[in-house]
C-alpha cells in the first residue's frame, strides 16, 4: 500500500515537500542526475557550489575510490555565476522540485554581489553558503572555521534573500562545530546543512606520494556516517534552528539516524553513485513512517 503522508519540512520562510534532498556536487546543476531518477520527487536539489569567477578546479584526478567511500579534490569547478544564472537556474525552473543555489566566495564584496544578483530571480527556494570547502588552495574560501566570519557573511546574505530558506553549510574539520553553528544562527540562518567532506589522505604506492597533486582531499560516503552523526548531534544541542544532516547516507536507516541525531532534513551525496534510487527510498519510507520525522530525542 502507498501512502501519502504530509511529510513537508519548512525551513525559515520555505516549505519544502519533503525533508529529502540532494547534496551539493553530487548531481551538478541538476541535469545530470534527472535522467535516473525524477528529480521532482525530491523535496530539493542542491546544486554544484558557483563561485563569482567560473573555476577550472584541480587537476585530475579528483576522485579517488576507498573501500568505504571516496576521496575527492575537486576544487570548485564551477561555470561561474553569470552562466549559472543564465545557463543552469532555468534548466529547473521547469521542474517541480525546490533548488537550493549553493554559493561560495572569497571576500565579503563576493558574497554580496552573488546574494543582489540572485536577489531578484525566481527559479529558487534557497541559498546554501558553503563556508566549508577543504579543497581549495585559497584559504579565503575556507574561511568557514571562523564565527566572527561566518556570522557577518550569514547577515549580509539574509539581509538580501528574506524571502528565501539561508543554509549555512558548516565544516567538520574544526574543533567546536557546535561554535560556528551558533555564529550562522546569530547571524540570521534559516538552517545548518552538516556535514561537508572530512579531510582525507590516500597514498598511491608506487611513487610513494598522495594521489592527489594538492596531498588531502575530501572524504565522504559511507565511512563518515559516525563523524556525521556526530556532528549534527553536537549541533542540535547549540542551536535551535533546524539542521539539514548528511555524510555517508547509505541506506533509510542512516537517514532515520539523523532523524535522531536532531535533523530536520538530509541529503543524500556519494552513495547515489551506487544507488540511484536511495533518494526515492528514503522518501517512500518517510510517507510510510512520517514517525521518523521529529525523532531528535537522542540525549
Ligand atoms: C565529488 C564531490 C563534490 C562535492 N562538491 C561539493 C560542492 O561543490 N559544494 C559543497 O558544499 N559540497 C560538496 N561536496 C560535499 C557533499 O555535498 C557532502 O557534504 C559530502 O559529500 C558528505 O555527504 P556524503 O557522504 O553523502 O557524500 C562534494 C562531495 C563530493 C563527493
Amino acid at each position: 500500500m502507498v501512502t501519502n503522508n504530509d511529510i513537508s519540512v519548512t525551513l525559515g520562510p520555505v516549505t519544502f515537500k519533503n525533508p529529502v534532498f540532494i547534496a551539493s556536487g553530487i548531481c551538478g546543476y541538476g541535469e545530470e542526475y534527472s535522467p535516473l531518477v525524477p528529480i521532482e520527487e525530491l523535496g530539493a536539489v542542491v546544486t554544484k557550489t558557483i563561485t563569482v569567477r567560473s573555476r577550472l578546479g584541480n587537476p585530475p584526478p579528483r576522485i579517488h575510490e576507498v573501500p568505504t567511500g571516496a576521496l575527492n579534490s575537486i576544487g570548485l569547478e564551477n561555470v561561474g555565476l553569470e552562466a549559472y544564472i543564465r545557463d543552469k537556474l532555468p534548466l529547473l525552473r521547469d521542474k517541480r522540485v525546490g533548488v537550493i543555489v549553493s554559493i561560495a566566495a572569497e571576500f565579503e564584496e563576493e558574497f554580496v554581489e552573488v546574494a543582489d544578483k540572485l536577489a531578484p530571480l525566481d527559479g529558487y527556494k534557497g541559498l546554501e553558503l558553503n563556508l566549508s570547502c577543504p579543497n581549495v588552495e585559497e584559504e579565503a574560501l575556507d574561511h568557514g572555521r571562523n564565527p566572527e566570519f561566518v556570522e557577518r557573511i550569514t547577515r549580509i546574505v539574509k539581509e538580501r534573500v528574506p524571502d528565501r530558506a539561508l543554509l549555512v553549510k558548516i565544516t567538520p574539520n574544526v574543533t567546536d562545530i557546535g561554535e560556528v553553528a551558533k555564529a550562522a544562527e546569530a547571524g540570521g540562518a534559516d538552517g545548518i546543512s552538516a556535514i561537508n567532506t572530512v579531510v582525507g589522505v590516500d597514498f598511491d604506492l608506487e611513487t610513494g606520494k598522495p594521489i592527489f597533486h594538492r596531498g588531502s582531499g575530501g572524504y565522504s560516503g559511507p565511512g563518515i556516517l559516525p563523524i556525521a552523526l556526530q556532528k549534527v548531534w553536537e549541533i542540535s544541542r547549540a542551536v535551535s534552528i533546524p539542521i539539514v544532516g548528511m555524510g555517508g547516507i547509505s541506506s533509510v536507516d542512516d537517514a532515520r539516524k539523523f532523524f535522531i541525531a536532531g535533523a530536520t532534513a538530509i541529503q543524500v551525496g556519494t552513495s547515489l553513485w551506487v544507488d540511484p534510487e536511495l533518494t526515492k527510498n528514503i522518501i517512500a519510507a518517510l510517507h510510510e513512517h512520517p514517525e521518523y520525522l521529529g525523532t531528535g530525542t537522542a540525549e
